[in-house]
């Protein structure tokens, strides 16, 4: 497991490039490389402006002889109140453009959000290396 820790704007660049080096070294290809970093920007850009701070852990997974990365985004903000609403395209509540979760859930081969009110929230997203 790998953390990168979220504390200001700074990080999204930050985490772009923790995110970066480590699916390279894993072997995924530019595009997905892309499709990962572009993911990372959005839920860390979404974590400094709706939550403050939060972090970023990566863990190895498998399955069957498949492997991928699996990220989560983690804060202790103060969570999304109705997340299918938040998940619609262009939804915002900060003037934003309202796609960022939506345009990540489409760069994801799974994306979970698991969030409660008052208590922050978790976005795991997995990508899978296919052959
Ligand atoms: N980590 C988070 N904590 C609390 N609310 C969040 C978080 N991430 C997203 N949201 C909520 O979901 C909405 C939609 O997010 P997003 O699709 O990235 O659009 P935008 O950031 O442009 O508003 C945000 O406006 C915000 O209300
Ligand atoms: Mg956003």
């Amino acid at each position: 497991m790998n953390i990168y820790a979220i504390e200001s704007e700074n990080d999204v660049i930050g985490a772009r490039h923790f995110i970066r080096d480590l699916v390279k070294e894993k072997g995924f290809g530019l595009i997905d490389q892309t499709r990962l970093t572009t993911i990372t920007s959005e839920l860390v850009r979404n974590i400094v402006l709706y939550a403050g701070k939060g972090q970023v852990l990566a863990y190895d997974v498998m399955n069957g002889s498949t492997n991928g990365i699996k990220i989560e985004f983690k804060d202790s903000g103060p969570g999304i109140q109705d997340i299918e609403q938040a998940m619609q395209d262009g939804y915002t509540t900060k003037g934003g453009l309202g796609a960022g979760l939506p345009g990540s859930k489409r760069l994801s081969d799974e994306f979970y959000i698991e969030s409660e009110s008052g208590k922050g929230t978790k976005i795991t997203v997995i990508k899978w290396l296919k052959a």
